[in-house]
């Protein structure tokens, strides 16, 4: 079997970790980098410290608005799909590089396989719930990694290809426990050890490119009761600079951390705050509360059980979310996201759809 993997941005970088090693095991991968994200801080470190191989082709695309990352990346797609002829294209998740894999593959009728399918915040301003929703109608396989992933994917008609597994990044945290290091830890934050703190990441457009609501999430920074410790994303970096916003004094502003120093952070955080999807989740990977500065959320058995909460930035909101957060955590902690081997069984899984199925698509 032959599979084209296309990853371009952070997420899909740590979810395939694992999946491209137990593909490799039996089949051939190659590796498709759109070079959506680029800083070394932000891509190669993940390569290094996961050991996935180098990408075969790198689409060097950057930034730029949306139809012009998508379509760039798909004109650059195309001839090399052409050439290859793989058996399948597995993507990731639900950005722009996400979203051009799948058309450029759908529309040369080679098969689509989806790794976190069926996730939807039903907020159609995200410019990631278009790509989720696109990517599920045009793949032949969905990996969905969830109950409610399955029934939203039912919801709309698609019930054909889809397969329950888990979450991927359950194995990936299987990867790094043992990795964790507490004095490179305290090194990186500044903080002293067993000292209380907060994890937070910022970088949604909806967050960062108002500048005040900018300084309204800053603001709320500054009202949590111990330092806050924030990886700053590039495109926080440059809105902070646009609107002339300092971090606030608590706040511990560090470059972008790889992955075994972000669960590092995890584990020893007393609450996370943040706008990211994968992050929140790690939270409850990781039993920490998380407070969620978004109105939607694509995880919602996270917030249904109480390890969660969506908040607004402005004070009273933002206050009672952060009471609540640091309130004893819930009793019960269900495994919603699976037991570990989810990449064995997503391999099992593109290994099992016969040839004849495939020469229909
Ligand atoms: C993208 C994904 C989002 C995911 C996030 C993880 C889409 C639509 N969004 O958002 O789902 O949660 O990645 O980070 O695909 N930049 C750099 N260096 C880099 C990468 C980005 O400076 O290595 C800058 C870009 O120039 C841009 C900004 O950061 O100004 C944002 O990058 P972009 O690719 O637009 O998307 P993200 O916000 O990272």
């Amino acid at each position: 079997m032959k599979v084209v993997t296309i990853v371009g941005a952070r997420p899909e970088f740590i979810m395939t970790a694992p999946l491209s090693r137990a593909l490799r095991a039996r089949h051939t991968e190659l590796l498709i980098h759109t070079g959506q994200h680029y800083d070394d801080k932000m891509s190669a470190v993940f390569f290094e410290e996961f050991g996935i191989p180098q990408p075969d082709y790198n689409l060097h695309i950057g930034s730029g608005t949306h139809a012009d990352q998508t379509g760039t990346m798909m004109m650059r797609l195309e001839p090399l799909l052409m050439g290859e002829q793989p058996d399948w294209v597995l993507v990731y998740g639900d950005t722009n590089s996400t979203l051009a894999g799948a058309l450029c593959a759908a529309k040369l009728n080679i098969p689509v396989a989806h790794v976190e399918a069926g996730l939807r915040s039903f907020d159609r301003k995200m410019p990631e719930e278009t790509n989720r929703v696109v990517v599920d109608h045009i793949s032949t396989l969905l990996f969905a990694p969830t109950d409610i992933a399955v029934a939203n994917l039912q919801r709309e008609g698609i019930t054909a290809g889809v397969r329950q597994v888990g979450d991927v990044r359950v194995d990936v945290f299987r990867d790094v426990a043992g990795r964790v290091n507490i004095p490179s830890l305290l090194t990186m934050t500044g903080l002293t050890e067993g000292e209380p703190f907060a994890l937070a990441t910022i970088h949604r457009p909806s967050n960062t490119d108002e500048p005040c609501r900018l300084r309204q999430i800053m603001d709320a920074l500054s009202r949590v009761p111990f330092p806050v410790v924030l990886p700053v994303h590039p495109r926080l970096r440059k809105a902070l600079d646009a609107a002339g916003l300092e971090l606030p004094a608590q706040v511990h502003g560090i470059e972008p951390v790889g992955f075994t120093q972000m669960a590092a952070l995890l584990n020893a955080c007393r609450v996370v705050i943040t706008d990211s999807g994968g992050l929140q989740k790690e939270a409850y990977l990781m039993r920490r509360p998380a407070i969620t500065l978004r109105d939607t959320t694509e995880w919602v058995e996270t917030v249904q059980s109480g390890w969660n909460r969506l908040s607004e930035p402005d004070a009273s909101a933002f206050d009672a979310a952060l009471d609540q957060a640091l309130a004893p955590a819930p009793a019960t902690h269900p495994a919603f996201y699976g037991e570990p081997g989810v990449s064995e069984r997503i391999c099992a899984e593109l290994e099992a759809i016969p040839q004849a199925i495939l020469e229909r698509v």
